[in-house]
């Protein structure tokens, strides 16, 4: 069985599982699924592969009876921010089968999100977005800042970049207790 059942696993009456998966342990058929469902949201860099620039640590995958709906891949990360470092929880390529969208399953997916990081060390959650609507509405709030990353493109490391983000990431505090206010964050490692 490559699949872990969450602590958090709890039927609804829509019969939905909320799973945590690990890629490293996934079956052919858990694999093949999941590039089937990011393939769909995102398009051909799923082709071949179950990851866009890297394998995140973990992910939260949502299953019914037509099987998995939804995921969304985390990171731990320590970022630098300002003078200081703190602990974050990034979220990646979060996603719901297309013509299963609008009842509520990203906001299923982001609250496990947000149950997650409670249990564990980390000041915020953290994430990339172009459409903050979803986020927002969960105490979500987008950062202005220069931010500072690795970029990689097509699976190689390009540049270290540095640009000001307006709008672009939005953090969520978990174990901090603001919103995250700061004028310059440093992913230490490639964005999400
Ligand atoms: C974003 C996404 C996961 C939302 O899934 P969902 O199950 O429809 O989400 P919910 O039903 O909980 O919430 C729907 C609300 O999310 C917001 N929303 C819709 N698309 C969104 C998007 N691409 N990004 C952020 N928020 C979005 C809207 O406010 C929508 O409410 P509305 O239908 O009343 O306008 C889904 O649209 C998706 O898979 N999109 C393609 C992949 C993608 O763009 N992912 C985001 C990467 S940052």
């Amino acid at each position: 069985m490559s699949t872990e059942p969450s602590a958090a696993r709890a039927a609804s009456p829509e019969a939905i599982s909320v799973e945590r998966w690990v890629d490293s342990a996934l079956s052919q058929v858990d694999r093949a699924a999941l590039r089937d469902l990011l393939h769909a949201a995102f398009g051909d860099c799923f082709v071949d592969r179950i990851f866009f620039k890297q394998i995140p640590h973990e992910r939260i995958v949502l299953r019914t009876e037509v099987g998995i709906v939804g995921q969304c891949g985390l990171d731990h990360r320590v970022m630098r921010a300002d003078d200081g470092l703190i602990y974050t929880l990034g979220v990646i390529d979060l996603c719901v089968r297309e013509e299963l969208r609008g009842r509520r399953y990203g906001e299923r997916l982001m609250r496990e999100v947000l149950a997650v990081a409670r249990t564990r060390s980390v000041d915020h959650v953290i994430l990339v977005a172009n459409d903050g609507r979803i986020y927002q509405r969960l105490g979500f709030s987008p950062l202005t800042a220069q931010v500072t990353w690795l970029g990689i493109e097509d699976l190689n490391s390009v540049a270290v970049l540095t640009e000001t983000l307006t709008d672009e990431i939005y953090t969520h505090p978990i174990r901090a207790p603001h919103p995250l206010r700061i004028r310059h964050l440093d992913f230490l490692g490639y964005m999400f």
